[in-house]
């Protein structure tokens, strides 16, 4: 196995755009929820007051919401649960590097359905794939690190393709960035499909990465399936009290997510002015398809002092970042475009 791999980190006059982080930083209100925090005692286990404030905000009992140690966490003690030797594990590539390893751990077998030429989950295939060896689907929208979402329609027909004996893990990371109606939003559906779980973050629209905290929404025996396969007490005390005030937050935070969704569009618009044929990105991030040119288009990136995630031979995930980023961004993604655009360079890129 490979171990995972986390984006670069970037030198001192860089702007790090390889991990999907939120560029700002805590609200005071955060920060003073944080220092409020005791840290000599372990943290509440259950994360109770923070399951509440989850449960109040979507209408739902507090035994249908789950606090992980980020969503990845939730992820692997789903998978872990549901599937082992023997068992299958479905989902679309490229999606989340991470889904991989989380079903090699578990002893499971990944079964990979090729994304679209444009970029989006192929649902249909997805379903066509599924055996009675499959325990676990995953649908990541919007998907990272393409962009694309699945709109409510498409998830619509495609969970009435699958048995409710297969537990559906909806991925929703990045839904605070989508701004299109059409998308799926899974809360909505949580009466619908008892094989549903959501899956949300305060990592990236709320800017709590380095905390580590994240949750899951559905049915609660496949929530205490995960609280089962859980390492106790890993999401601590500062990370529920933050979370809690970002709930309480949320209009100021959502007007930052606004912004950066605002300066996603810009960027986009300006990639496909260069000449990029870049799918429409929903999430914080832009999706360049380089190719078997990755790796060189991910140096020139650098060169220009804008870390990217190279994820070759497929592209280059660039995170939407600072104001002061955009210059340098649409600086480097030029140069690229122009030399792939040349044939008579191309063959000598890499
Ligand atoms: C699609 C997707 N899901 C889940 C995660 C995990 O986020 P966290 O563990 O920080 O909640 C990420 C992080 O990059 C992601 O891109």
């Amino acid at each position: 196995m490979q171990p995972y791999r986390q984006g670069k980190a970037a030198a001192d006059d860089a702007f790090k755009l390889s991990s999907n982080e939120n560029p700002f930083d805590p609200i005071p209100a955060v920060l003073e929820a944080i220092a409020a925090s005791s840290v000599n005692r372990y943290p509440d286990g259950s994360a109770i007051a923070l399951r509440t404030a989850l449960a109040d905000h979507y209408s739902v009992a507090p035994e249908n919401v789950h606090i992980g140690a980020g969503s990845a966490s939730i992820l692997s003690q789903l998978i872990t649960a549901a599937a082992g030797v023997g068992d299958e594990v479905v989902y679309s590539w490229r999606s989340f590097e991470a889904y991989p390893g989380f079903v090699a751990v578990a002893g499971a077998t990944s079964v990979q359905v090729p994304n679209t030429p444009d970029h989006r989950h192929d649902l249909p295939a997805m379903a066509a794939a599924i055996t009675d060896r499959t325990r676990v689907v995953i649908v990541c929208s919007p998907n990272n690190p393409t962009g694309a979402i699945v709109t409510r329609d498409e998830f619509a027909a495609f969970m009435a393709q699958v048995p409710d004996t297969v537990l559906v893990l909806l991925d929703e990371a990045y839904i605070e960035f989508v701004t299109d109606d059409a998308a799926v939003r899974g809360p909505e559906l949580l009466g619908t499909y008892p094989n549903l779980v959501v899956l949300r973050t305060f990592s990236k629209a709320y800017g709590l990465a380095g905390l580590r905290v994240g949750y899951a929404l559905g049915a609660e025996y496949v929530l205490d399936a995960a609280r089962a396969s859980a390492i106790p007490l890993s999401v601590i005390e500062p990370a529920q009290r933050a979370a809690i005030v970002s709930i309480e937050h949320q209009a100021e935070l959502l007007e930052r997510v606004a912004g950066l969704a605002g300066l996603r569009d810009e960027i986009w618009v300006a990639l496909v002015e260069q000449g990029w044929d870049v799918p429409r990105p929903h999430g914080n991030f832009v999706w360049l398809p380089a190719g078997e040119h990755t790796a060189w288009a991910g140096e020139v990136f650098s060169e220009h002092g804008i870390v990217v995630r190279a994820l070759a031979p497929d592209g280059v995930r660039i995170s939407i970042g600072e104001h002061e980023s955009v210059e340098k961004l649409l600086k480097a993604s030029q140069e690229v475009v122009r030399k792939l655009r040349t044939p008579a360079t191309e063959a000598t890129l890499d």
